[in-house]
C-alpha cells in the first residue's frame, strides 16, 4: 500500500480537526436553535452536551483513528481482526460472542456511507453560500429587495444551484487531490484563521448596532420555561452534529495524527473552538436581528439566508458601505465554514476508496467528486423541478438528510461508543489516550464511564425522539 501521510504541527492537527467541526451548523444551525429554545438555557444545556458526550465521543474517534492509521472501514476491521482479540477469543457466552462479533465493522462501513450522502446535500447548501457571497458583492441584495423570493426562486431553478454546488465542489476536490499535508492541512492552516478573524471584526462591529443590548439580553438572560425534553435531546443532537461525530471524519483525520498528539487535549481544544464559534455567531447574528423591529430572533431555518440580508440591508441603511463589508464578510464566514467541512466530509470516502481499492489518490478524488455532484444535483432538482418525486412523503434532499443525519448517524455514534466502550481492550484504550503511559490523564476513568453508559444512552434518546416526536 502506497506510503501514508501525516499531519505536519500540531496546530495543524487542530486547526483541521476544527475545520471539520466548525459548519453551517455554527453558523446557521446553531444560532436557529438558540433563538427557538429559550436562549442562554439552550446554551447552558448545549454546553453540557459537548462536555459529556461530545468531547468523549469525539476522543473515541480519535482513538480508533489514531491506533490503525486507516480510513474508517479499514479502522474497525483491523481493530476486530482475531488477533486483537485473541484473549478473549474462546469466551463463548453471549457478551463473549457479541464482543467477538464481527457486525462491529458496520461502525466504519457507516461513517464512510454517511460522510458520502451527507456530502451530496451538503455541497448543494455550500452552493447556496456561494451564491450568497457573489451576489453580496455584486451588491444584489440591498435595496429594496424581496429576500424571500430571491431565495425561493434561486433554489428551485434548475440550473444556478447546481452550478453554484459544482464550483464549490471543484473547489473541495483540488485541495483534497493535493494530499493531507499540502492539501488539507495547507488549507486549514490558511482558513481557519481567516474565519476566525472575520468573526472577530464582525463581533466588534455588531457592538455599534442599535440592537446590540438587546440581542445580547436575549443570548445571555436563560428563559427556562422554554426547556422540555426535546429541547434537551435537541441540544444534545446540535453538539453532535456540530463536532461533526460518526461520519468517519474525524476518525479518519485522527489517523493522520502523529504518535506524539494529545488525543485528549486536541479533542477538548477542537470543542472549546467549535463553541467559540458557534457562540460567537450568535453575537454577530441576534444584535442585527433586534436592530430591526420587524424581525424576530426565532424566524426559523431561513434565518441566514432570507432574515439575515434583509437585516443587514436595513440596520445599516445610514452606512451602507459598512453594510455591504458586513453582509460580504458574513457570507464569505459561512463559506469557508462550509468549504472546511465539506473537505473533511469528502475525505473519509475518497482515502477509503483509496486505499482499499488500489487506486491513486487522485483518481479516488475523482470518483467521489463526481458520484457526490451527480447525486447532489439530483438532491438541488428535489426542491424545484423534481419536487413532485417523492419517497416516504420527502423529497430527494429531505430523504437524504433524514436517512443519513437523523436515523443513520444515530446509530453510528452509539456503536461507537460501545464498540470503544465494552468492545475495545482498555489497555488499548488507555495507551493511545496517554500515548503508552507518556501523559498524565486524570479523567481517564471518568472518560471510559460516560462512554460505557452516559453517551450511548444519551444518543438512543435522541435517536427515538428524532424518529418519533420530533414535528
Ligand atoms: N460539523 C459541521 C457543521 O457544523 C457539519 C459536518 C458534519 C461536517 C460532519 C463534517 C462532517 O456544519
Amino acid at each position: 500500500m502506497a506510503q501514508r501521510s501525516n499531519f505536519g504541527s500540531k496546530i495543524g492537527v487542530v486547526l483541521a480537526a476544527a475545520g471539520s467541526a466548525v459548519g453551517l451548523g455554527n453558523v446557521w444551525r446553531f444560532p436557529t436553535e438558540v433563538g427557538n429554545n429559550g436562549g442562554a438555557a439552550f446554551i447552558l444545556i448545549y454546553l453540557f452536551s459537548v462536555f459529556f458526550i461530545g468531547i468523549p465521543v469525539m476522543l473515541s474517534e480519535f482513538v480508533i483513528g489514531r491506533s490503525t492509521h486507516a480510513n474508517a472501514i479499514t479502522a474497525f476491521r483491523k481493530l476486530t481482526e482475531p488477533s486483537v482479540t485473541d484473549e478473549s477469543r474462546r469466551d463463548r457466552s453471549l457478551v463473549g460472542r457479541l464482543k467477538n462479533s464481527r457486525w462491529w465493522r458496520i461502525g466504519g462501513i457507516e461513517g464512510v456511507f454517511v460522510a458520502f450522502f451527507i456530502s451530496c446535500y451538503y455541497i448543494i447548501v455550500s452552493g447556496w453560500t456561494l451564491h450568497y457571497t457573489v451576489a453580496s458583492f455584486c451588491n444584489q441584495l440591498s435595496g429594496d429587495h424581496d429576500y424571500k423570493a430571491h431565495f425561493q426562486q434561486f433554489v428551485t431553478s434548475p440550473w444556478e444551484p447546481v452550478l453554484y454546488a459544482v464550483i464549490f465542489m471543484l473547489i473541495v476536490h483540488v485541495i483534497i487531490v493535493r494530499g493531507v499535508q499540502n492539501g488539507i492541512e495547507k488549507f486549514s492552516k490558511l482558513m481557519m484563521p481567516m474565519l476566525l478573524l472575520i468573526i472577530a471584526v464582525l463581533v466588534v462591529c455588531s457592538f455599534s448596532m442599535s440592537g446590540f443590548t438587546e440581542g445580547m439580553a436575549f443570548m445571555l438572560k436563560p428563559d427556562f420555561s422554554k426547556v422540555s425534553p426535546t429541547v434537551v435531546l435537541s441540544a444534545v443532537g446540535q453538539a453532535f452534529y456540530s463536532l461533526s461525530l460518526a461520519m468517519g471524519c474525524l476518525c479518519t483525520y485522527a489517523s493522520y495524527f502523529g504518535s506524539d498528539t494529545n488525543l485528549g487535549r486536541t479533542a477538548v481544544n477542537v470543542a472549546l473552538i467549535d463553541t467559540c464559534v458557534a457562540v460567537l455567531c450568535g453575537f454577530i447574528i441576534f444584535p442585527a436581528v433586534f436592530s430591526v423591529p420587524s424581525v424576530s430572533a426565532n424566524e426559523g431555518p431561513g434565518l441566514v439566508f432570507i432574515t439575515l440580508p434583509h437585516v443587514f440591508n436595513i440596520a445599516f441603511h445610514h452606512t451602507p458601505v459598512i453594510g455591504y463589508l458586513f453582509s460580504g464578510l458574513f457570507y464569505v464566514l459561512l463559506l469557508l465554514s462550509a468549504l472546511t467541512s465539506a473537505i473533511s466530509l469528502h475525505e473519509p470516502v475518497t482515502a477509503y476508496i483509496h486505499e482499499e481499492w488500489n487506486v491513486s489518490r487522485r483518481k479516488a478524488a475523482w470518483m467521489v467528486t463526481v458520484a457526490c455532484m451527480l447525486l447532489g444535483v439530483a438532491c438541488s432538482l428535489s426542491m424545484g423541478v423534481w419536487n413532485d418525486f417523492k419517497i416516504a412523503g420527502l423529497c430527494l434532499f429531505d430523504l437524504f438528510d433524514f436517512v443519513s443525519a437523523k436515523l443513520i448517524l444515530p446509530l453510528g455514534g452509539i456503536l461507537i461508543c460501545l464498540f470503544v466502550g465494552h468492545k475495545l481492550d482498555r489497555q488499548l484504550v488507555e495507551n493511545e489516550v496517554t500515548n503508552h503511559g507518556k501523559l498524565r490523564v486524570p479523567l481517564f476513568r471518568l472518560y471510559i464511564y460516560l462512554i460505557r453508559w452516559v453517551a450511548p444512552l444519551a444518543i438512543a434518546l435522541i435517536f427515538f425522539n428524532e424518529l418519533f416526536f420530533s414535528k
